[in-house]
């Protein structure tokens, strides 16, 4: 048995996320409950609202980030969370990425965004864990962004935790906006979800919930041609973290481990907010780190 670290896809949602209870933030504090209890090393990210142009991709590496605003959140809620960029690990990541191929770099000036720090701040509302975040490509090449994932695997050997933060469905033109407009209210569901939204929403559960390793790998990526995936996505951002996700838990050695849903909240009538995490906490990572 190896000690890989488990990984997650979560969907971020609306920036109301942040501040508003729900089910998947209650998951998400347990899923760094866990992390915590087993003493892990830090967190890799890749989010959904960051990309680097050409065939580039960038590595955070400003010491003393800020962080974007937050519409329809109390700063309350998010400006006094210190970030903890964890500089050491983002220069090996530069080195793996650049072993794998990639053409990448630091960033020393980037400045965090919600997409990143409203998971951290749900999931270790006590302290940000070291941390790196990984920008995506601008040209949102599934398998670029598989490779990705596959590129900073090995470091669930090491104790960290590979999260991606993006959505299962996520199509912000097809949102009804009104009662998050006008009362603030972003769980309305006044009518349900349109059905491209469920059908497109159990297809991602079905390929996450249902297959292991390298097929993993071909369903998740698959999912772009999905009839309905446009529909449900009408950008390609929040996407390329379940890419990176799927190259992270899809080696060979993560035969057999599927991944399961955890929680779920539906926002604004059509955004589907899943949580998947695919592989458990190994028993013997607390002893061995
Ligand atoms: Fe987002």
């Amino acid at each position: 048995m190896t000690n890989l670290t488990p990984v997650h896809f979560f969907s971020h949602g609306s920036t109301m996320m942040l501040g508003e209870p729900s089910d998947s933030a209650d998951y998400w504090k347990r899923a760094g409950d866990e992390a915590l209890a087993h003493k892990f090393k830090g967190v890799i990210m890749m989010g959904a609202h960051w990309d680097a142009l050409g065939d580039r991709i960038e590595v955070a590496t400003n010491p003393k980030p800020g962080k974007s605003p937050v519409a329809y959140v109390h700063p309350s809620k998010y400006v006094d969370y210190e970030l903890n960029p964890d500089l050491e690990t983002a220069d090996r990541c530069i080195s793996m990425l650049a072993d794998a191929g990639f053409d990448v770099s630091g960033n020393p000036s980037f400045d965090w965004i919600h997409d990143t720090y409203l998971i951290l701040i749900r999931m270790f509302p006590n302290g940000c864990p070291p941390t790196v975040l990984i920008s995506m490509n601008a040209r949102f090449d599934p398998h670029f962004h598989m490779t990705v994932g596959e590129a900073l695997r090995p470091l669930r050997k090491e104790g960290y935790l590979l999260i991606g933060s993006g959505g299962a469905v996520h199509n912000l033109y097809r949102n009804n906006w009104m009662p998050m407009l006008r009362f603030s209210d972003n769980f309305a569901q006044e009518r349900p979800p349109e059905p491209w939204a469920l059908e497109f929403r159990q297809a991602v559960e079905d390929v996450i919930s249902h297959n292991s390793g390298p097929t993993l790998r071909r369903a998740m990526t698959r999912l772009m041609k999905h009839p309905l995936y446009r529909e449900a996505h009408a950008t390609d951002d929040h996407f390329m973290a379940a890419m990176f996700v799927a190259g992270a838990a899809g080696d060979e050695e993560d035969e057999g481990v599927c991944g399961e849903l955890k929680a779920e909240t539906w926002e604004l009538t059509n955004m589907c907010n899943s949580q998947f995490t695919i592989g458990s906490w190994p028993r013997t990572l607390a002893s061995a780190a």
